[in-house]
């Protein structure tokens, strides 16, 4: 089965496809044609993955999926959450956003955190969302340049690495995208054949 992953991130691309491999074809928007940057207006991830789905499934008619990510932080009241991406300000800068976190953070002694990915597939017009969660907490200063965004300043539960720190294959190991991804693959697996092409 062929579904476009509406999203322009490479790195999301990467490691959703070092999940899925080769059981099914995964194109991203630049590969099916489309030169778009979707927009994430609302208060939620949940709201957000549909409204990405829901654009590329009006436009194409195939099967697609879209996921949001947030870090969400339990001395921040959950923030930075379904802003993580524009914390610092519209830039989009991953330094400018992991400095204002630290800042935040400075004097809070609970550094717990955690990543939370809902991934959007549609399918014949039918959508389903799926959930991954990884548990860590957040450092004082960056460690490592792999990765994106706060991966950095990350370290899951049972590791002593920041993501930043790690492989692919060790991200993969703990990863929110992975787990939400490992639904998604459950799910597909288990439709009719019919609906499979
Ligand atoms: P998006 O809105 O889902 O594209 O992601 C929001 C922001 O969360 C991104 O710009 C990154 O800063 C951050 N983010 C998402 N996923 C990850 C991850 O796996 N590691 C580190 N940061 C992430």
């Amino acid at each position: 089965m062929k579904l476009i992953f509406a999203t322009n991130n490479l790195h999301k691309v990467e490691e959703i496809k070092a999940v899925i491999n080769d059981s099914f074809q995964v194109i991203a928007l630049k590969e099916a044609g489309i030169d778009m940057d979707i927009p994430e207006p609302h208060e939620t991830l949940e709201a957000n993955a549909s409204e990405k789905s829901r654009t590329i499934y009006h436009l194409t008619k195939t099967g697609c999926f879209s996921e949001d990510t947030g870090l969400e932080v339990a001395a921040l009241n959950g923030e930075p959450g379904v802003k993580s991406a524009r914390y610092a300000g519209e830039g989009r800068s991953f330094d400018r956003n992991i400095e204002k976190l630290l800042q935040k953070l400075q004097d809070k002694p609970d550094k717990s955190a955690r990543f939370r990915t809902v991934i959007s597939l549609i399918i014949e017009g039918r959508e389903t969302l799926f959930e991954g969660v990884c548990p860590g907490r957040i450092i004082d200063e960056k460690r490592g340049t792999r990765g994106f965004g706060y991966d950095p300043v990350f370290i899951p539960d049972g590791s002593d690495k920041t993501f930043g720190e790690m492989s692919l294959e060790e991200k993969t190991k703990y990863s929110h995208r992975t787990k939400a991804t490992e639904k998604l693959v459950a799910f597909l697996n288990s439709l009719e054949p019919i609906n499979k092409f």
